[in-house]
């Protein structure tokens, strides 16, 4: 770990044991995911590109810099986990997007798939809004959700399983703003 690394680690109380993923390895695999989404779709089709918060926000805004072509982006606010590290199994809508998304190609962005259970509540619900397509286009994956609605089909990292911090994702709400992805000691 650099320096600044472990700095910006020693924000949120505990330590970084290690960087799973760091910031230019991220930025690398969000260029390329970037690319991919850009090539997807027919240009005179509409694409929504849209963000859970808060987890997807650093993921979402480097994401849609690097996708070329006409879009929206709006969000979704769902949350699960509250203060703890594992999740409740509730998910609570706080926030839907406004946006018509009838008609549109959507990309849903998560930062990360754990337990499939934000997933499993947003897929049915978008599904539902008589949509063009639907994607799922996620940070990191788990792979251990067992009954996932849909499996993304743009995926930055096999996540291992740990409690991952950085990038976006929180411990109580700490570390979003560390540029890599890493591991909190319990
Ligand atoms: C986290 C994360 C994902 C979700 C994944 O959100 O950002 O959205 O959990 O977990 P799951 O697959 O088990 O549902 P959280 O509820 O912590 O809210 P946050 O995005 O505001 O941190």
């Amino acid at each position: 770990m650099s320096d600044t690394e472990l700095n910006l680690a020693r924000t949120g109380g505990h330590s970084v044991s290690r960087v799973l993923f760091s910031a230019e390895q991220i930025a690398q695999r969000v260029r390329e995911i970037g690319a991919e989404i850009t090539e997807a779709y027919p240009r005179d089709e509409e694409l929504l590109v849209l963000g859970t918060l808060k987890g997807s926000f650093i993921f979402l805004s480097d994401l849609v810099r690097s996708i070329n072509r006409p879009m929206e982006v709006d969000f979704l606010v769902a949350s699960s986990y509250g203060s703890g590290t594992t999740s409740s199994g509730q998910v609570n809508l706080l926030y839907e997007t406004p946006a018509s998304i009838e008609g549109k190609h959507v990309v849903l962005v998560e930062d990360i798939v754990d337990s499939g259970t934000t997933l499993n509540r947003l897929i049915p619900l978008l599904r539902g809004r008589n949509i063009k397509s639907l994607e799922i286009c996620a940070l990191l994956h788990k792979h251990i959700a067992t009954d996932l609605a849909q499996e993304p089909r743009w995926l930055g990292f096999d996540c291992p399983l740990e409690f991952v911090i950085g990038y976006g994702l929180d411990h109580s709400e700490f570390y979003r703003n560390l540029p890599f992805i890493g591991v909190i000691d319990p």
